[in-house]
């Protein structure tokens, strides 16, 4: 990382007063992951390099060059398993090998090799709470009779009811209907019930056996031995369900406190339970024993996937023995009001420092109608899961608008930062996909009630001028979702070198966040600009503060005197910054 010369700090417009300083800088030598950017890659849709209209990991990995000079530091790759993809990877039938659909294991170990050349981290994805119906160990199960111990690593039990015909319990699924689903057994009858919080065909794993806690450390070992940086973990907050399984009035929801309607989302009895962090321990030493020199830069990640109702909840399992990261989709889920995004700002930094972890932000990712569509709804309105075409539809420029703001603030903030795939491009959701293609298992669980998330998975365009816009060399340019018409012109190659592009736009943020080192800033508060006016100064201990404002409000500010302007998420209008806008700021005449 490039170092500045120590500067004298930068003074505020006297018209200015500064609040207290809710987040002190980190030491230049914070170890990656405490101030990296992360890119999700969604295997499926980034990018197909044998023509057969899904993305995989030789595509990945001829597009590497392109992820190096974007910016970012690391990559987490969502799941390449081999899976019968009913949840696209998220049920995996063997954790310890890749889909023909993405490639071989060489694939992996080239494409590791690559990024590591080009100076990218590399994060995959571990699916540890359930397997997929097809993983051998479930055939067992279904093979073996109750009692077994096949069963027995799984959630098994019997029936209620005179005949057993009643679920045990009323659990729903997070995709819709019962969270149980009853088996044949080898004689034809009827017969017990597993537990599936997702598909009928992600079976719930049963932590409680050694044999499943056993099998994870090995598969964790095998994939740090292939050289992976670290994993991100698939819904870390619900291995562990209350033993007693007590009914559940409520549908097992993945949504965090902040989304209106979901006030009482995660407090049942099959998430966050006390006892997962003692499984993220035993991870957490494993991870530690491939440094054991301690090197922050060979410190090897944990992230947590856990949707919970408070930032207090989520540190528990970035405390210092236990992960590194958990996703901060408080922030994801905060509405594009300046009370409200500074309130998760502060509250995530508190409760990040008080326990010593960094804290993360992320707007996008392939569960969440993409930020530059979601923030073109009403304000306050409740995320959707996902956008159809008799959905009300977000106002697309309004959207972009606010999400390069929402992104300018987000890359200014001390910590770590997640991308997701496209985002760079300023791709909105496809709200427009027929029913007939959808894939997502929310969409048919639920009747079609919920759309799902497809519309944020559509293929990514490379070249406007291109079959497929360049995503693969498929015949008929077909892509396993059809691509919207608006991503030709959203292109990469429509946007490289162009001044004010989103891709330069991010670009350019992500250089200059390097270059300031505002990953291990320190963040204080300016008042002064009025309610509507996010403004604050990040600074490290001995650089140039950089001062960054987002506009929330309708009324153009006035930047202070001699500022020069190093990024700006639109246009100054009139030297002013307007409505859903942000601009960093340096003042280097006062150096
Ligand atoms: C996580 C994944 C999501 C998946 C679910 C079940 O939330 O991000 O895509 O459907 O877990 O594995």
């Amino acid at each position: 990382m490039s170092r500045l010369q120590p500067t004298r700090a930068f003074d505020i417009p006297s018209s200015v007063v500064t609040s207290v300083s809710p987040h002190a800088p980190q030491s230049h030598e914070a170890p990656w992951w405490r101030h990296a950017v992360l890119y999700q890659v969604y295997p499926r849709s980034f990018a197909d390099s044998d023509g057969d209209g899904v993305g995989d990991l030789p595509g990945l990995t001829a597009r590497l060059p392109y992820l190096a000079d974007l910016g970012v530091d690391a990559l987490w790759i969502s799941p390449f398993y081999v899976s019968p993809m009913i949840d696209a990877g998220y049920d995996v039938a063997d954790y310890r090998d890749v889909d023909p659909l993405f490639g071989t294991l060489a694939d992996v170990d080239v494409l590791i090799e690559a990024a590591h050349g080009h100076g990218l981290r590399v994060l995959i994805d571990l699916v540890p709470n359930h397997t997929s119906g097809e993983h051998t160990w479930f055939r067992a199960a279904l093979a073996s009779g109750p009692g077994s111990p096949e069963r027995e690593r799984y959630l098994f039990r019997e029936g209620r009811g005179e005949q057993g015909n009643e679920p045990p319990n009323n659990w729903k699924s997070v995709f819709g209907g019962s969270a149980w689903t009853r088996v044949t057994e080898a004689d034809g009858t009827l017969g017990q019930w597993y537990l599936h919080l997702f598909d009928s065909l992600q079976p719930d794993l049963n932590w409680r056996n050694p044999q499943v806690v056993d099998e994870f450390h090995d598969v964790l070992r095998f994939w740090l031995d292939r050289g992976v940086d670290g994993f991100r973990v698939d819904v870390a907050h619900a291995l562990l369900k209350d033993e007693a399984m007590p009914d559940w009035q409520e549908k097992a929801v993945m949504a965090a406190s902040h989304s209106e309607g979901a006030e009482h989302a995660n407090l049942g009895p099959m998430w966050d339970q006390d006892g997962v962090h003692e499984i993220y321990r035993a991870w957490r030493s494993i991870l530690d024993s491939y440094n054991p020199q301690g090197d922050p830069a060979l410190d090897r990640i944990l992230c947590a996937e856990a949707w919970l109702p408070s930032q207090q909840r989520t540190m528990r399992y970035v405390r210092p023995d236990e992960m590194h990261q958990a996703f901060n989709f408080h922030f994801l889920e905060t509405s594009w009001r300046a009370k409200d995004v500074r309130t998760v700002i502060d509250d995530s930094l508190e409760a990040a420092d008080a326990v010593g972890a960094p804290t993360t932000w992320v707007l996008s990712n392939h569960d969440v109608v993409r930020h530059a569509s979601r923030l073109g709804l009403r304000v306050g309105a409740s995320r959707p899961n996902g956008i159809g075409a008799r959905s009300v539809q977000p106002n697309a420029v309004l959207g972009l608008r606010r999400a390069r703001a929402a992104t300018a603030l987000m890359l200014a903030l001390p910590g770590s930062a997640y991308l997701y795939n496209g985002e760079e491009l300023g791709l909105p959701e496809h709200t427009a996909l027929p029913d007939r293609v959808r894939q997502d298992p929310a969409f048919f669980r639920t009747k079609g009630k919920e759309i799902g998330r497809d519309g944020c998975r559509v293929p990514l365009p490379w070249e406007a001028g291109a079959p497929s816009y360049g995503f693969g060399p498929s015949p008929d340019g077909a892509t396993w979702l059809p691509q919207p018409l608006v991503y030709g012109s959203l292109a990469a190659d429509r946007q490289e070198g162009v001044t004010g592009s989103t891709l330069e736009i991010y670009r350019s943020m992500l250089r200059l966040r390097r270059v300031h080192d505002l990953g291990v800033g320190g963040l204080r508060w300016i008042d002064g600009y009025g309610a509507q006016v996010l403004a604050f100064v990040n600074a490290r201990k001995d650089g140039i503060p950089i001062t960054v404002l987002t506009n929330l409000g309708d009324a153009a500010v006035a930047l202070p005197e001699s500022a020069e302007v190093l990024v700006c998420s639109g246009r100054l209008e009139d030297g002013l910054l307007p409505q859903d806008t942000t601009v960093w700021l340096a003042q280097r005449d006062r150096m």
